[in-house]
């Protein structure tokens, strides 16, 4: 008799999975991560971060609203509706230890039945500049063109933000054009996006 788990109902869901970068990994949050204080304190650390607060700020601002955003997480990786990753230090192999929190890769939907996602990131200032926003990107975007038949994959930031714009060309998603005034950010004030998009056709960027 198998004991494989059985294929999800609807193709289009994602399935927790641990990705690893060898110098850093990708793993699924969940619930369980409130007993990390870690992790916690990580994303409490993170919400208080000027360039996260303004470009992608996250109702994490105390311990409660913390553990409120954990397990929202945890349910949508349950509905297979949002993916919410965090990056940790180290191969995925490096368990046992305490983890050292860098950021995290969230793939969701904007149109499930049309197979339309969007993906997002952010990192804490210590782990910025050693590449690790575009391999990650990379890795959770080809993750999920492979595993939850992902049609399109969208990615925006304000104009002002270049280094996202430079995760996103160089993670293999071309600019497609301006979006005028379409966001509000953490400033309170409506910005301009570049709006970048990867096809699960278009060939996976090289170096
Ligand atoms: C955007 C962010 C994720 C980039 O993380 P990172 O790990 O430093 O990115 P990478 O190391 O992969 O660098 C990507 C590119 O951006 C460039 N870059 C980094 N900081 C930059 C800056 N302030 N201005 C211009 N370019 C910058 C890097 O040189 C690199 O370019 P290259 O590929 O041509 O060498 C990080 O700065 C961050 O968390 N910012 C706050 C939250 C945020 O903006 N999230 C995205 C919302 S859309």
């Amino acid at each position: 008799m198998s004991t494989s788990t059985p294929p999800p109902a609807d193709p289009r869901t994602f399935t927790p999975t641990t990705l690893d970068l060898g110098d850093a990994h990708l793993r699924p949050w969940s619930r369980k991560d409130v007993e990390s204080s870690a992790l916690v304190q990580g994303l409490m650390d993170a919400a208080a971060d000027p360039q996260i607060a303004l470009w992608n700020p996250l109702p994490a601002a105390d311990h409660a609203a913390a553990v409120k955003w954990l397990e929202v997480r945890g349910d949508a990786w349950d509905a297979g509706t949002l993916a919410t990753f965090a990056l940790l230090e180290g191969p995925a192999t490096d368990s046992g230890r305490e983890p050292v929190f860098l950021g995290a890769v969230t793939v969701r939907w904007t149109d499930r039945s049309d197979g339309l996602g969007m993906v997002g990131y952010w990192l804490l200032p210590a782990a910025r500049g050693r590449g690790l926003a575009t391999r990650a990107t990379l890795a959770a975007t080809e993750w999920a063109f492979r595993t939850a038949d992902v049609r399109r994959l969208e990615l925006a930031h304000a104009v002002e933000n270049e280094a996202s714009c430079r995760v996103g060309l160089r993670a293999g998603f071309p600019a497609e054009g301006t979006l005028r005034a379409s966001y509000r950010f953490g400033d309170g004030q409506y910005h301009d996006e570049h709006l970048h998009a990867r096809l699960a056709t278009d060939p996976t960027p090289q170096g």
